[in-house]
């Protein structure tokens, strides 16, 4: 990797793309975002600057990239300064937007709630809502699957995060969520009545409330649910959450795990729907569990539904570029990023690196098995979750969640698409299918 201390000058500077015309990056991001960070790669190389004041950005593409910022050794790359300007307003106390002793001290007393033995309660905890949800869902020509699963995930969400089932309410959590998540990225940052950083301030007073109002509750009972832990964990140098603190991350978290989780099933059952021949092998594979539901020690087992999952997320990450500030200069191969620079790496762009991956459009999950494992190239060659401090702390809880949701979804239901189908891709604030993901759905 070619970052190095600033000793020596450096001669080259940051080549700045303006694009065609202005609006060709904005337009081109919109609509073929992997199309477009490959012309912004051919044509300037790994560290270039799009964008015009007040919103510049340079992007420093490929896997020297992603572990020069995701290291960040040197504390040169301020999560706090990336992000906040995104997400303070809706999701202020947020540990992704953290630096240094702060985030080590949130993650360290978050860390509890995902050891193993309350994985495996959140497993058995989950797995019945599981299987009552997909059995309300109906056959249909013309199934949307990003809503149903949508539902699905926020339910499951309320019993594993929450402890509790809404009831009437629901439709209102999960309005305000969805109104907080598009409310972060709101171009206006003004409470403007009907703009959508209005619904977005709103959107978080819901949730506030709804937190608060279960906190005291939660603090006294011990149940298999993360507003639970978070609660009760203490670490081993004594230290527990504050009650604003246990809000706060408890808000983060939910829309963290719902909308990534959503999007993951959303771009895997499309894949499975075009390669049906992998989709009849993840049911081939659920069925010699011979069991309705995985328990822990299984989820090892499901190595298909795995590589699939893998693919999925190679492909269409949920999160496809992270941004962060620069607070120091900082040299990568051979160029000058000054100090205070947004900075953006991007796992859409390296997961498509032809450097990197064998004919990279093509959904071909056993490129992660032996002998081919062709994302052990590079430590940060596949790059989902992100990488070091504050790489995705919900990882293993997604991978439990995904095959424990696959395995009784392929028991009950065989999907498909038109043959010419191709799924449309809306990036952000959360990538996601911009037509809900219409497919074919029949009951087995
Ligand atoms: C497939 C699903 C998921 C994907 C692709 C994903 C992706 C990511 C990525 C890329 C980051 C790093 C952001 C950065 O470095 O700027 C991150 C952080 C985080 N994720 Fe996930 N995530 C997923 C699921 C979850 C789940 C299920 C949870 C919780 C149960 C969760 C909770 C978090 C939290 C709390 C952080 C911040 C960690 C920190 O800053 O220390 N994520 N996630």
């Amino acid at each position: 990797m070619s970052s190095a201390p600033l000793a020596e000058p450096i001669t080259k500077s940051i080549p700045y793309d303006r694009g065609r015309h202005p609006l060709e990056y904005p337009i081109g991001f919109y609509r073929d975002v992997k199309a477009t960070m490959r012309k912004l790669y051919r044509r300037n190389g790994p560290v270039v600057k799009i964008g015009f004041p007040p919103l510049q950005m340079v992007h420093l593409l490929g896997p020297d990239a992603n572990q020069l910022v995701f290291q960040n050794k040197d504390q040169v790359f301020s999560s706090r300064l990336g992000w906040s300007w995104v997400i303070d307003h809706v999701f202020p106390g947020s540990v992704m937007a953290m630096d240094g002793d702060e985030h080590r001290f949130q993650r360290r007393i978050m860390n509890l709630a995902f050891k193993k033995p309350n994985l495996v309660r959140y497993l058995d905890h989950m797995n019945p809502f599981i299987g009552a949800g997909l059995d309300r869902w109906r056959p249909d020509n013309h199934f949307l699957f990003y809503p149903h699963i949508k539902q699905l995930t926020l339910d499951l969400g309320c019993q594993v995060f929450m402890g509790a089932d809404l009831g009437p309410r629901k439709k209102k959590i999960n309005r305000a969520f969805m109104d907080a998540v598009e409310g972060s990225i709101a171009p206006i940052r003004m409470a403007i009545p009907f703009t959508g950083y209005w619904r977005g301030v709103r959107g978080r007073k819901v949730l506030m409330d709804l937190f608060s109002s279960m906190l005291p509750q939660k603090r006294q009972q011990d149940t298999p649910d993360f507003f639970s832990q978070f609660c009760h964990s203490v670490s081993d140098s004594g230290e527990r959450f504050s009650d604003q603190e246990i809000i706060d991350h408890m808000a983060f978290l939910m829309m963290a795990a719902h909308d990534t989780t959503t999007s993951t099933l959303s771009t895997l059952i499309y894949a499975l729907a075009k390669n049906p021949e992998w989709q009849e092998k993840v049911r081939a594979e659920a069925r010699v569990f011979n069991k309705p539901a995985l328990s822990f020690d299984d989820l090892a087992e499901a190595t298909t539904t795995e590589l699939c999952m893998k693919e999925a997320l190679r492909m269409y990450p949920p999160l496809p570029s992270m941004p962060r500030m620069t607070t120091r200069a900082v040299e990568f191969s051979g160029y000058l990023i000054p100090a205070n620079t947004l900075v953006s790496v991007s796992p859409v762009h390296t997961h498509y690196m032809e450097e990197i991956w064998t004919n990279p459009d093509k959904f071909d999950p056993l490129r992660f098995a032996p002998p081919r494992e062709e994302h052990k190239q590079h430590a940060f060659a596949w790059v989902p979750f992100g990488g070091g401090a504050h790489m995705c702390i919900g990882q293993h809880f997604a991978d439990l969640q995904v095959k424990a949701i696959m395995h009784q979804l392929v028991l009950r239901f065989r999907w498909s698409v038109p043959r010419d189908y191709e799924i449309p891709y809306q990036l952000v604030p959360i990538a996601k299918p911009k037509d809900d993901l219409p497919i074919r759905l029949e009951r087995i």
